[in-house]
């Protein structure tokens, strides 16, 4: 096939009710920066559009493009890569194109129909937002400067969110006639220590005390540097096993991935309190 014809039919087949989702990849430059390119139609305030995910070495990011505009992205973007391939609702396609631009392109049904749902391909409306600078984010390395989620991060990312959601849930049963007095046993990195602060202090004003606890010195130094240069004011970290802290009162225990016995002394504790 030639190269226009094809140009053509994938831009038919982007906008047509029965596209699902796409991969454009092999970048015909070593030098190209974005390695590989995902689509998806996903609904965004019940209009379709196509989401762009590019892919680079290390970050990435998206662009949501209504039909029109993806078409041209597209178009563009098929001058620098070599392979692509479509799904659909009942079948898949798929291109390699050579270097002179001749096009190898053939199709295969699928042996039964996909079902379209895109309220599964929905964009999740994250607690913390993809596209805005969050500075706790980029000291932890999560994001770059200029606000990318790291691709090695991304996990990390949707993880720090689902975390935040969860913390929502508990909201009615934190006190508002004092501060809330939390702490995170076996803190280690502390993303989510930083991000529960976050959270609580910078996004619902809420006045809190938090305290990250460790065995590694080493970790804790880092983690009270960042806070100290975020002005995290309520934030410290403190080197220390869990089985001999001792505090009067706390009202949130939290305690992620604590190693061998570390989250039974953390449930002890909290129990103890009761937290
Ligand atoms: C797998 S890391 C998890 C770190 C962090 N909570 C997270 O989810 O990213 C477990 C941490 O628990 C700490 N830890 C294990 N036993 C502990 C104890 N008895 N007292 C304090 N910290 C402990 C380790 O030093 C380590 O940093």
């Amino acid at each position: 096939m030639e190269f226009l014809e094809f140009v053509d039919v994938l831009n038919k087949q982007l906008t047509s009710d029965s596209f699902l989702a796409g991969t454009i990849s092999q970048p015909r430059l070593r030098s190209n920066e974005v390695q590989r390119i995902k689509l998806k139609k996903i609904e965004i305030q019940n209009e379709l559009i196509i989401q762009f995910e590019y892919q680079l070495e290390h970050t990435m990011y998206h662009k949501n493009l209504p039909f029109v505009e993806a078409q041209k992205e597209l178009t563009e973007q098929l001058n620098h890569f070599r392979q692509v391939h479509f799904d659909h609702t009942t079948y898949a396609s798929q291109a390699q194109i050579s270097k002179k631009f001749k096009v190898l392109y053939k199709t295969k049904d699928h042996p039964a129909p996909k079902e379209i749902n895109f309220t599964h391909n929905r964009q999740k409306q994250y607690i913390l937002k993809e596209d805005t600078i969050h500075p706790f984010l980029v000291e932890l390395g999560v994001q770059t400067k200029d606000g990318k989620i790291r691709a090695a991060k991304h996990a990390k990312f949707k993880q720090i969110n689902r975390f935040i959601e969860m913390v929502e849930d508990t909201f009615p049963h934190l006190p508002t006639d004092r501060p809330i007095r939390i702490i995170d046993f076996g803190s280690g990195k502390s993303y989510l220590t930083f991000a529960l602060y976050h959270y609580l202090v910078e996004i619902k004003k809420r006045d809190v005390r938090i305290t990250g606890l460790d065995l590694k010195k080493e970790v804790i130094e880092h983690c009270e540097n960042i806070a100290r240069k975020l002005n995290y004011e309520q934030l410290n970290f403190q080197i220390g096993d869990i089985s001999d802290y001792e505090e009067e009162a706390v009202d949130m225990v939290i305690t992620l991935h604590a190693c061998d016995v570390a989250t039974d002394l953390a449930l002890a504790r909290a129990v103890h309190w009761p937290a």
